[in-house]
Protein backbone atom coordinates (compact mmCIF):
# COMPACT_ATOMS: atom_id res chain seq x y z
CA UNK A 1 0.00 0.00 0.00
CA UNK A 2 1.44 3.22 -1.18
CA UNK A 3 1.12 5.65 1.78
CA UNK A 4 0.12 9.37 0.02
CA UNK A 5 1.33 12.24 2.25
CA UNK A 6 -0.53 15.54 1.45
CA UNK A 7 1.46 18.38 2.05
CA UNK A 8 -1.23 20.68 3.87
CA UNK A 9 0.62 23.98 3.87
CA UNK A 10 3.94 25.28 3.72
CA UNK A 11 4.56 28.50 5.64
CA UNK A 12 7.55 30.36 5.68
CA UNK A 13 9.43 28.85 8.71
CA UNK A 14 7.43 25.45 8.62
CA UNK A 15 5.84 22.87 6.70
CA UNK A 16 2.94 21.23 7.86
CA UNK A 17 2.04 17.48 6.52
CA UNK A 18 -1.54 15.56 6.93
CA UNK A 19 -0.38 12.04 8.33
CA UNK A 20 -4.18 11.30 9.00
CA UNK A 21 -7.92 12.65 10.04
CA UNK A 22 -6.64 13.25 13.49
CA UNK A 23 -2.98 13.96 13.28
CA UNK A 24 -0.24 16.27 11.62
CA UNK A 25 3.51 16.18 11.52
CA UNK A 26 4.62 20.12 11.94
CA UNK A 27 8.43 20.39 10.13
CA UNK A 28 10.64 23.74 11.30
CA UNK A 29 12.80 24.46 8.93
CA UNK A 30 16.18 26.63 9.09
CA UNK A 31 14.25 29.42 7.05
CA UNK A 32 14.12 32.50 9.23
CA UNK A 33 11.84 35.45 7.83
CA UNK A 34 11.12 39.35 8.98
CA UNK A 35 8.83 42.21 7.69
CA UNK A 36 6.34 39.54 6.39
CA UNK A 37 9.17 37.37 4.31
CA UNK A 38 10.88 41.15 2.75
CA UNK A 39 14.26 39.77 4.66
CA UNK A 40 14.72 35.84 4.60
CA UNK A 41 17.58 33.54 5.30
CA UNK A 42 18.52 30.27 6.16
CA UNK A 43 20.09 29.38 9.92
CA UNK A 44 21.36 26.18 10.26
CA UNK A 45 20.32 25.00 13.40
CA UNK A 46 17.53 27.46 13.37
CA UNK A 47 14.89 24.75 12.42
CA UNK A 48 15.87 22.20 15.29
CA UNK A 49 16.44 25.23 18.07
CA UNK A 50 12.61 26.39 17.79
CA UNK A 51 11.37 22.88 17.22
CA UNK A 52 12.97 22.25 20.98
CA UNK A 53 11.49 25.29 22.42
CA UNK A 54 8.30 24.37 21.21
CA UNK A 55 8.28 20.73 22.45
CA UNK A 56 9.32 22.02 26.01
CA UNK A 57 6.97 24.99 26.10
CA UNK A 58 4.51 22.81 25.10
CA UNK A 59 5.09 20.27 27.49
CA UNK A 60 5.57 23.12 29.96
CA UNK A 61 1.94 24.07 29.24
CA UNK A 62 0.18 20.65 29.12
CA UNK A 63 1.42 20.09 32.24
CA UNK A 64 -0.17 22.68 33.60
CA UNK A 65 -3.72 21.61 32.04
CA UNK A 66 -3.38 24.02 29.07
CA UNK A 67 -4.95 22.43 25.90
CA UNK A 68 -2.20 22.18 22.69
CA UNK A 69 -2.00 20.49 19.30
CA UNK A 70 1.48 19.23 20.80
CA UNK A 71 1.30 15.43 20.87
CA UNK A 72 4.88 13.96 21.05
CA UNK A 73 8.54 14.92 18.88
CA UNK A 74 9.44 13.09 15.80
CA UNK A 75 12.47 13.72 15.35
CA UNK A 76 15.08 16.59 16.04
CA UNK A 77 12.96 19.46 13.35
CA UNK A 78 9.54 17.76 13.67
CA UNK A 79 6.23 17.44 16.05
CA UNK A 80 3.22 15.39 15.95
CA UNK A 81 -0.05 17.46 16.55
CA UNK A 82 -3.24 16.94 16.63
CA UNK A 83 -4.75 17.71 13.38
CA UNK A 84 -6.88 21.15 13.42
CA UNK A 85 -7.88 24.22 11.61
CA UNK A 86 -6.28 26.84 12.54
CA UNK A 87 -8.07 30.25 13.04
CA UNK A 88 -7.12 33.72 10.85
CA UNK A 89 -6.32 35.50 14.04
CA UNK A 90 -3.19 35.54 16.48
CA UNK A 91 -3.48 36.53 20.02
CA UNK A 92 -0.32 38.54 20.97
CA UNK A 93 0.18 39.42 25.11
CA UNK A 94 2.29 41.90 26.25
CA UNK A 95 4.11 42.49 29.21
CA UNK A 96 6.41 45.16 28.10
CA UNK A 97 6.02 47.44 25.48
CA UNK A 98 7.82 46.66 22.59
CA UNK A 99 7.84 46.03 18.44
CA UNK A 100 4.38 47.12 16.64
CA UNK A 101 3.06 48.74 20.02
CA UNK A 102 5.59 51.39 20.21
CA UNK A 103 5.26 51.74 16.74
CA UNK A 104 1.17 52.00 16.92
CA UNK A 105 0.57 54.40 19.67
CA UNK A 106 4.38 56.27 19.67
CA UNK A 107 5.25 54.92 22.91
CA UNK A 108 8.69 54.14 24.33
CA UNK A 109 10.34 50.53 24.02
CA UNK A 110 10.17 48.87 27.66
CA UNK A 111 8.07 50.35 29.83
CA UNK A 112 6.29 47.44 31.52
CA UNK A 113 2.23 47.09 32.03
CA UNK A 114 0.95 47.29 35.29
CA UNK A 115 -1.55 44.48 33.96
CA UNK A 116 -0.31 42.66 30.45
CA UNK A 117 -2.08 43.53 27.38
CA UNK A 118 -3.92 41.54 24.74
CA UNK A 119 -4.39 42.56 20.94
CA UNK A 120 -5.69 40.44 18.08
CA UNK A 121 -4.15 40.30 14.88
CA UNK A 122 -6.08 38.74 11.70
CA UNK A 123 -3.85 36.78 9.77
CA UNK A 124 -2.78 38.36 6.42
CA UNK A 125 0.35 38.94 4.94
CA UNK A 126 -0.61 40.93 1.96
CA UNK A 127 -2.64 43.49 4.36
CA UNK A 128 0.61 42.91 6.96
CA UNK A 129 -1.54 40.87 9.57
CA UNK A 130 -3.39 44.55 10.99
CA UNK A 131 -4.66 44.44 14.43
CA UNK A 132 -8.25 44.20 14.50
CA UNK A 133 -11.01 44.69 17.29
CA UNK A 134 -12.79 42.03 18.73
CA UNK A 135 -15.46 43.07 17.58
CA UNK A 136 -14.46 42.59 13.87
CA UNK A 137 -12.95 39.92 14.11
CA UNK A 138 -16.18 38.40 15.56
CA UNK A 139 -18.27 40.20 12.79
CA UNK A 140 -16.17 38.75 10.10
CA UNK A 141 -16.58 35.30 11.11
CA UNK A 142 -13.00 34.91 11.59
CA UNK A 143 -14.01 33.62 15.61
CA UNK A 144 -17.33 33.17 17.45
CA UNK A 145 -18.23 34.58 20.68
CA UNK A 146 -17.16 31.70 22.76
CA UNK A 147 -14.01 31.74 20.42
CA UNK A 148 -13.21 35.41 21.37
CA UNK A 149 -13.72 34.79 25.43
CA UNK A 150 -11.38 31.47 25.72
CA UNK A 151 -8.69 32.91 23.29
CA UNK A 152 -8.54 35.91 25.80
CA UNK A 153 -8.62 33.92 28.32
CA UNK A 154 -6.05 30.93 27.47
CA UNK A 155 -3.26 33.63 26.37
CA UNK A 156 -3.75 35.62 29.88
CA UNK A 157 -2.98 31.88 31.56
CA UNK A 158 -0.11 31.29 28.73
CA UNK A 159 1.49 34.23 30.09
CA UNK A 160 0.91 34.04 33.56
CA UNK A 161 2.84 30.40 33.52
CA UNK A 162 5.26 31.14 30.99
CA UNK A 163 6.06 34.24 32.70
CA UNK A 164 6.83 32.64 35.76
CA UNK A 165 9.03 29.72 33.66
CA UNK A 166 11.30 31.73 31.81
CA UNK A 167 11.83 34.05 35.44
CA UNK A 168 13.48 30.99 36.80
CA UNK A 169 16.20 30.77 34.46
CA UNK A 170 16.65 34.44 34.32
CA UNK A 171 14.98 35.33 31.09
CA UNK A 172 12.01 38.42 31.02
CA UNK A 173 9.46 36.93 28.91
CA UNK A 174 7.96 41.00 26.76
CA UNK A 175 5.19 39.74 24.72
CA UNK A 176 4.95 36.43 22.30
CA UNK A 177 2.35 35.36 19.83
CA UNK A 178 -0.25 32.40 19.94
CA UNK A 179 -2.61 31.00 17.73
CA UNK A 180 -5.01 28.74 18.31
CA UNK A 181 -7.21 26.22 15.71
CA UNK A 182 -10.39 24.07 15.99
CA UNK A 183 -10.01 20.80 16.51
CA UNK A 184 -12.57 17.77 14.46
CA UNK A 185 -14.57 18.03 17.15
CA UNK A 186 -15.13 21.33 16.78
CA UNK A 187 -12.75 22.73 20.63
CA UNK A 188 -10.52 25.31 20.33
CA UNK A 189 -7.14 24.72 21.46
CA UNK A 190 -3.46 25.91 21.24
CA UNK A 191 -1.77 25.43 18.02
CA UNK A 192 1.36 26.36 15.63
CA UNK A 193 4.85 26.94 17.57
CA UNK A 194 5.62 28.92 20.81
CA UNK A 195 9.10 29.39 19.82
CA UNK A 196 12.23 31.97 19.92
CA UNK A 197 10.35 33.66 16.37
CA UNK A 198 6.95 34.28 18.25
CA UNK A 199 8.49 35.85 21.61
CA UNK A 200 10.67 38.61 22.76
CA UNK A 201 12.39 37.51 25.41
CA UNK A 202 15.24 39.51 27.08
CA UNK A 203 18.32 38.36 29.85
CA UNK A 204 16.98 39.42 33.26
CA UNK A 205 20.47 40.77 34.31
CA UNK A 206 22.12 42.79 30.88
CA UNK A 207 18.34 43.10 28.66
CA UNK A 208 20.28 41.31 25.69
CA UNK A 209 17.79 40.20 23.13
CA UNK A 210 17.28 36.78 23.06
CA UNK A 211 14.38 36.06 20.47
CA UNK A 212 14.02 36.90 16.80
CA UNK A 213 14.87 40.47 16.85
CA UNK A 214 18.31 39.52 16.88
CA UNK A 215 17.58 38.65 12.76
CA UNK A 216 15.23 41.82 12.75
CA UNK A 217 18.18 43.94 13.63
CA UNK A 218 21.14 42.52 12.64
CA UNK A 219 22.02 41.64 15.91
CA UNK A 220 23.93 38.45 14.80
CA UNK A 221 24.16 34.63 16.63
CA UNK A 222 20.60 33.85 16.40
CA UNK A 223 20.66 30.32 16.76
CA UNK A 224 23.13 30.36 19.34
CA UNK A 225 21.12 32.48 21.26
CA UNK A 226 17.56 30.36 20.53
CA UNK A 227 20.13 26.92 21.85
CA UNK A 228 20.43 29.06 25.02
CA UNK A 229 16.69 29.27 25.69
CA UNK A 230 16.42 25.67 24.96
CA UNK A 231 19.02 24.60 26.70
CA UNK A 232 17.93 26.47 30.01
CA UNK A 233 14.22 25.37 29.81
CA UNK A 234 15.86 21.52 29.69
CA UNK A 235 17.80 22.46 32.66
CA UNK A 236 14.17 23.05 34.83
CA UNK A 237 14.16 19.87 37.18
CA UNK A 238 11.19 21.51 38.84
CA UNK A 239 8.61 23.51 37.54
CA UNK A 240 7.45 26.71 39.55
CA UNK A 241 3.91 25.97 41.21
CA UNK A 242 1.76 28.20 40.07
CA UNK A 243 -1.77 29.18 41.90
CA UNK A 244 -4.24 28.89 39.03
CA UNK A 245 -7.68 30.50 39.11
CA UNK A 246 -10.05 31.24 36.35
CA UNK A 247 -13.21 33.20 37.47
CA UNK A 248 -16.42 32.05 35.46
CA UNK A 249 -19.53 33.80 35.30
CA UNK A 250 -22.50 32.52 34.08
CA UNK A 251 -25.36 34.89 33.98
CA UNK A 252 -29.06 33.88 33.73
CA UNK A 253 -31.82 35.64 32.38
CA UNK A 254 -35.39 34.84 32.25
CA UNK A 255 -36.59 33.81 28.52
CA UNK A 256 -38.21 36.81 26.97
CA UNK A 257 -41.67 34.88 27.15
CA UNK A 258 -41.79 33.66 30.53
CA UNK A 259 -43.34 36.55 33.30
CA UNK A 260 -40.71 38.32 35.51
CA UNK A 261 -42.89 39.52 38.52
CA UNK A 262 -40.04 41.12 40.46
CA UNK A 263 -38.94 42.95 37.29
CA UNK A 264 -42.27 44.15 36.97
CA UNK A 265 -42.87 45.32 40.30
CA UNK A 266 -39.19 47.10 40.39
CA UNK A 267 -40.59 48.79 36.57
CA UNK A 268 -43.65 50.16 37.88
CA UNK A 269 -41.60 51.72 41.02
CA UNK A 270 -39.30 53.68 38.30
CA UNK A 271 -42.31 54.30 36.80
CA UNK A 272 -43.90 56.25 39.59
CA UNK A 273 -40.49 57.82 41.11
CA UNK A 274 -40.51 59.39 37.54
CA UNK A 275 -38.35 57.81 35.67
CA UNK A 276 -41.06 57.74 32.13
CA UNK A 277 -38.26 56.65 29.94
CA UNK A 278 -37.97 53.10 31.29
CA UNK A 279 -40.12 50.72 29.41
CA UNK A 280 -39.20 47.39 30.76
CA UNK A 281 -36.90 45.82 33.33
CA UNK A 282 -35.58 42.22 33.55
CA UNK A 283 -34.15 40.26 36.64
CA UNK A 284 -31.47 38.01 36.38
CA UNK A 285 -28.66 36.62 37.95
CA UNK A 286 -25.02 36.44 38.06
CA UNK A 287 -23.30 33.76 39.43
CA UNK A 288 -19.49 33.74 40.07
CA UNK A 289 -17.64 30.29 40.10
CA UNK A 290 -13.74 30.55 40.89
CA UNK A 291 -12.36 27.73 39.44
CA UNK A 292 -8.48 26.27 40.42
CA UNK A 293 -7.72 25.48 36.50
CA UNK A 294 -6.70 27.41 33.82
CA UNK A 295 -9.46 28.31 31.18
CA UNK A 296 -10.20 26.53 27.98
CA UNK A 297 -13.04 24.24 26.01
CA UNK A 298 -13.01 21.67 28.67
CA UNK A 299 -13.55 24.46 31.47
CA UNK A 300 -16.49 25.79 29.32
CA UNK A 301 -17.70 22.53 28.90
CA UNK A 302 -17.43 21.53 32.53
CA UNK A 303 -19.54 25.30 32.55
CA UNK A 304 -22.37 24.45 30.30
CA UNK A 305 -23.05 21.14 32.04
CA UNK A 306 -23.24 22.78 35.82
CA UNK A 307 -25.42 26.00 33.68
CA UNK A 308 -27.92 23.14 32.68
CA UNK A 309 -28.12 21.07 35.04
CA UNK A 310 -27.74 23.35 38.16
CA UNK A 311 -27.56 26.96 37.56
CA UNK A 312 -30.22 27.44 35.15
CA UNK A 313 -33.80 26.17 34.40
CA UNK A 314 -33.44 25.85 30.62
CA UNK A 315 -37.33 25.61 30.62
CA UNK A 316 -37.60 29.30 31.01
CA UNK A 317 -33.91 30.65 31.50
CA UNK A 318 -31.03 31.12 28.99
CA UNK A 319 -27.62 31.86 30.06
CA UNK A 320 -24.46 32.96 28.78
CA UNK A 321 -20.83 32.73 30.07
CA UNK A 322 -17.72 34.31 30.95
CA UNK A 323 -14.32 34.19 31.70
CA UNK A 324 -11.95 35.68 33.61
CA UNK A 325 -8.01 34.95 33.89
CA UNK A 326 -6.12 38.09 35.71
P1 LIG B 1 4.87 42.90 17.29
O1 LIG B 1 5.38 43.77 18.38
O2 LIG B 1 5.69 42.96 16.02
O3 LIG B 1 3.40 43.08 17.05
O4 LIG B 1 5.04 41.39 17.81
C1 LIG B 1 4.44 40.95 18.98
C2 LIG B 1 4.86 39.53 19.27
O5 LIG B 1 4.40 38.66 18.26
C3 LIG B 1 6.37 39.34 19.31
O6 LIG B 1 6.67 38.50 20.39
C4 LIG B 1 6.72 38.66 18.03
C5 LIG B 1 5.46 37.96 17.65
N1 LIG B 1 5.24 37.94 16.23
C6 LIG B 1 5.06 36.72 15.57
O7 LIG B 1 5.12 35.67 16.18
N2 LIG B 1 4.81 36.75 14.23
C7 LIG B 1 4.73 37.89 13.51
O8 LIG B 1 4.49 37.84 12.31
C8 LIG B 1 4.91 39.14 14.21
C9 LIG B 1 4.85 40.44 13.46
C10 LIG B 1 5.17 39.10 15.55
N1 LIG C 1 6.71 36.54 10.81
C1 LIG C 1 6.78 37.63 9.90
C2 LIG C 1 7.70 37.27 8.74
O1 LIG C 1 8.12 36.17 8.66
C3 LIG C 1 7.09 38.95 10.52
C4 LIG C 1 8.12 39.03 11.61
O2 LIG C 1 8.29 38.10 12.37
O3 LIG C 1 8.78 40.07 11.73
O4 LIG C 1 8.00 38.03 7.87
Amino acid sequence: MVLVLEKLYSGKAKDVITLDDEKVKIVFRNSISAFDGVKVDELKGKGEANCKISKLLFEILNHYGIETHYLKQESKNELICKKVEIIPVESVCRNITAGSFCRRYGVEKGVPFKKPIVELFYKNDELHDPLVTEEVAIRLGWINEKENIIIKAVTLAVNYILVEVFKKIGLILVDFKLEFGRTTDGKLILADEISADTMRLWEENSGEIKDKDRYRKDLGSVVDHYNDIAFRLEQIKELPKIELKTKVRVTIDLKSSVLDPAGDITFRSLLRLGYKQVSKVNIGKSIVISFTSVPGSKLWDVTETISNEILANPLIETYSIDFSFE
